[in-house]
Order: C-alpha cells, then structure tokens, then sequence
C-alpha cells in the first residue's frame, strides 16, 4: 500500500478524481483510511461538528494539534491536511512560520490548509519554499463569517468571478499544490480547474473539479443540525447511534443487560473463603 504524497496528488488532475474527507480522531481516520479514501482533512470544522461552537472562529492552534495528532496516529496510507485555524497566519510571516512548524512537528502530518487568495501568497510563498505544503482554500472562507456575514455562495459576479480566478493563479504560483474550492458556481470552478495546473477540490464547486471534499460528520449523517444542498447523506449515524443508546438505556433498565454472559467468575474455593 503506497502512501498518498503531493505528487500523487498533482499527478491524479486530468486522470482520476480525488476523495477527500475530514477526520478529527483516530476510530474515524483509520476507518476512513481502510476505505481508501486519497486525503483525511483535519479541518477546523472540527469546531461546529465536533466542539458545539457556532462557527470555525474559536479554533486554537492546540485543539487542531492535539486533533491533528489523533488523525495522524489513525492514517496509514491517506495524505493528512491539517487547517491552520483563525488568525494563525495574519499576524506576521515569521509567526505564520511557527505556528506551520508546530503543526508539522507536533502532529507528523504532510501538510497545512488555509484561507485565502492574493493576499495570503506571499506568506503561502514562505511556507512553500520551506519545504511546507499548502493546500489553498477559496470561495467561501467560513474563518471569515464575521466580516462577510454569513455563509452564502461566491463568485456570482463578474468582478467576484475575476477575483476568484486571480486568487487560485496567485496560489499556483505561490506553490500550493492544490486549492479547495467552497461553494461557487459549477461554471467558475470549471473555469478555474482549466486554467490551472494544480488539482481543484470542490465543496458545493459542482462536478467539474479535480476532486471532492465532504465534511464526514454531514456525509454520515451524524451532525444534523443543518444539512446544506451540496451535501449527500451515505448513511444515517445520528439515527443508529440514537437506536443503538435508546436499547441500552432500556435493556439496562428492564435489567435485560447485562447478564451472566458479561460477567467474570471468581474461583470456587475463593468464593468459599469469602462468601461461603
Ligand atoms: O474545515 C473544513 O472541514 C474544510 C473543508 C470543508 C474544506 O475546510
Ligand atoms: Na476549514
């Protein structure tokens, strides 16, 4: 079993199309890994679908690597991606550097994501010519719900459009070795995939990307709280999970589990001594 590497990555754009899905722990990452999934994104997702907050914003640098480590400990074969989470890498080059480093050494992971186009490429430069690889992410950056106010889709306009083609060239030549693309029209991503040379991963991007990205928690069906129209359920885990809990609860109940079955047997001449 070959391990995913950036290069084989790059080398599936045009062939075959990329699985990418997100892990936050080890039962998760080693079963995604068995099924063969090419890349497992830690994404700071982490922070709505598995911590309960209301957006990626209240994501530290140390609950992505205590999470990252956990993905890393789970994945044998898959290519691991971890977010560098809110404000981790504005704060200066040389911060940015640091905060990348930490990430690599203290979880083992091959990569690092972040949001942002122009703007962000010559820290993506840095990064790169470190010998760190970036994924890039545009469209709709969910790090920056507060400025743009909401969750809505992107590159509707002529001008967003442009911007957005100009973002994923930028990051090209900033060294990324491929860009996530979060809910834009088909036609921009399609656009967008031809006129670069790295792999496109789509998310609500539509069918003519070099991959797809799904957070595992909505394609699962295990975080429910809002399912949006990008999203297909493959299995219902929030209803089993609540079957699963709802017959224990009963058979403890009803004192139908546990029965002898489940228990352990002390010797017969201990049990004389003491209870005999
Ligand atoms: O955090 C995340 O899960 C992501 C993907 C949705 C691309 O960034
Ligand atoms: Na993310």
């Amino acid at each position: 079993m070959k391990k995913v590497t950036t290069a084989t990555i790059r080398n599936k754009k045009g062939k075959e199309k990329i699985s990418v899905l997100t892990a936050y722990d080890y039962p998760t990452a080693k079963i995604l890994d068995e099924a063969g999934v090419d890349i497992l994104l830690v994404g700071d997702s982490l922070g709505m679908v598995v911590l309960g907050y209301d957006s990626t914003v209240p994501v530290t640098l140390s609950d992505m690597i205590h999470h990252g480590k956990a993905v890393v400990r789970g994945a044998s074969r898959a290519f691991v991606v971890v977010d560098m989470p809110f404000m981790s890498y504005h704060i200066s080059i040389a911060d940015t550097m640091k905060n990348a480093a930490e990430i690599m050494q203290k979880t083992g992971a091959a990569s690092v994501k972040l949001e942002g186009g122009v703007e962000i490429c010559d820290t993506i430069s840095a990064l790169t010519n470190a010998g760190i690889p970036v994924m890039g992410h545009i469209g709709l950056l969910p790090q920056s719900v507060n400025q743009v106010g909401g969750y809505s889709i992107q590159g509707k306009t002529v001008d967003a459009a442009n911007k957005l083609l100009q973002d994923a060239i930028a990051l090209e030549q900033a060294g990324a070795y491929a860009i996530v693309l979060e809910c834009i029209p088909y036609q921009l991503a399609k656009a967008i995939t031809e006129q670069i040379g790295i792999p496109t991963i789509g998310i609500g991007a539509g069918v003519h990307c070099d991959g797809q990205v799904l957070v595992t928690n909505d394609m699962l069906g295990l975080y429910d709280n809002f399912t949006p129209k990008f999203v297909r359920q493959y299995t219902k885990l929030h209803e089993s999970i609540k079957e699963g809990a709802k017959q224990y609860i009963e058979e403890v109940r009803t004192e139908a589990f546990p029965t002898m079955e489940h228990s352990f047997e002390m010797k017969n001449d201990v049990y004389l001594k003491l209870y005999g």
